[in-house]
């Protein structure tokens, strides 16, 4: 696998590579990020292995993720139409203006201006809404945003974040409308964060939503600097922030660290294999405050997991998640398929059937 083996996004003819660069590291201004040298690299880095794919947000440091990408590309001629640019609103970066962010026409429409010019281009091709506005009407933020692909200031919509009702109320309202769809969906997602396999991804693989997980190594937790075997300080700038791992975290991290081991690989290339290996999953956001974390990350790209690995991986971590996951898994293929294997499902004969046979 490398960064130019591309994926279509969800139901979409735009093509990505399979790790995009996520770049909420790039600027000091979180206090937890990298030198514009630093992430400057990153990038370097990533467009030189064949990589298109760039994510960021206006909120990304305050704005200066996005000038720190749209310089780049300003400064190489001909480079920006070769890469695929996302960027979010939703944040509101001015005080007291009710305004000034979510999801309403007149916000997304300035935040969209300010991205532009902070990114020195004209078009986004992925705008993104970063959150859900529980006050925006979603019909409201659609018809801009669709209004906005018309107007060639965005080429397609992603949703973030959202609760997996609403993203699915949203799409299929675009669908039926006749407006753009969102072509893809972020959702955090790693070993220590699976939850969103109950709702969300299944959403998205039913609506033509490419997943696109980020966080996958949980700000840092699976990097393989946090391990049981080696307390003491850490290397980080966001552990502050975030906090080390429970002792549930540590169990899964002991059997990260015996399958990397394994596989002749790292802990961190491992967990970004095995967010990759995922069912549903079309991008994985990498992200990284050095460059040589960027490097260590990408070589994930070579790690392929086991099934076993990978079902060894799966059971540490198995998430409990909300009614009614459980039942469609286990319940529902015997009631409908009563016994037989269908579309690679397999289903037992619930006890309460056997020999039935429509009896009446
Ligand atoms: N849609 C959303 O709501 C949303 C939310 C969050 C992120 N995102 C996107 O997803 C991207 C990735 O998220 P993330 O930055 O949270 O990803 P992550 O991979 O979970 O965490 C990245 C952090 O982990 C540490 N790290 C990464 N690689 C390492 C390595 N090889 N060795 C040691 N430490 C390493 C670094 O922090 P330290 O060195 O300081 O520990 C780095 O800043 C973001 O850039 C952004 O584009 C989207």
């Amino acid at each position: 696998m490398s960064l130019d083996s591309y994926v279509s996004l969800g139901r979409s003819g735009l093509r990505v590579s399979p790790l995009t660069l996520g770049t909420m590291t790039f600027g000091e201004d979180h206090g937890w990020g990298a030198s514009v040298e630093e992430s400057e690299a990153i990038l370097a880095e990533y467009l030189e292995r064949g990589g298109n794919f760039i994510d960021t947000a206006n909120i990304y440091t305050n704005g200066h993720s996005e000038k720190i990408v749209g310089d780049w590309f300003a400064a190489r001629a001909g480079l920006r139409d070769r890469v695929v640019i996302g960027t979010k609103f939703f944040a509101n970066l001015f005080e007291g203006d009710p305004n000034g962010g979510g999801a309403g026409r007149k916000s997304i429409v300035a935040a969209l201006e300010n991205s532009l010019r902070r990114l020195r281009t004209d078009y986004i091709d992925i705008y993104w809404l970063h959150n859900w506005d529980r006050t925006a009407p979603i019909e409201e933020t659609l018809r801009t945003l669709d209004d906005l692909v018309t107007a060639g200031k965005i080429r397609y919509v992603g949703l973030s974040d959202l609760p997996a009702w609403k993203a699915a109320e949203a799409q299929v309202t675009a669908r039926l409308r006749g407006w753009a769809p969102a072509i893809g969906l972020q959702v955090e997602y790693s070993l220590l964060e699976r939850t969103s396999e109950g709702e969300l991804i299944p959403m998205a693989q039913e609506l033509g939503l490419g997943v696109m997980p980020w966080s996958p190594l949980k700000s840092g937790l699976l990097s393989g600097k946090y391990s049981r075997r080696r307390p003491g300080s850490v290397d980080t700038l966001r552990g502050g922030l975030v906090g080390g791992p429970s002792e549930k975290d540590y169990d899964v991290i002991d059997v990260l660290e015996r399958v990397a081991q394994e596989a002749g690989t790292t802990p961190a290339a491992a967990a970004l294999a095995w967010v990759r290996q995922r069912p549903g999953v079309t991008s994985t956001l990498v992200g990284a405050r050095r460059v040589d974390q960027f490097r260590a990350n990408l070589a994930s790209l070579d790690v392929h997991l086991t099934d076993a690995q990978m079902a060894a991986l799966d059971e540490v971590s198995d998430p409990p998640l909300n009614f009614p996951a459980e039942n469609n898994r286990l319940l529902a293929p015997s009631l409908a398929f009563a016994g037989a294997t269908v579309d690679g499902v397999h289903s037992s004969v619930l006890p309460m059937l056997t020999a039935s046979s429509a009896r009446y």
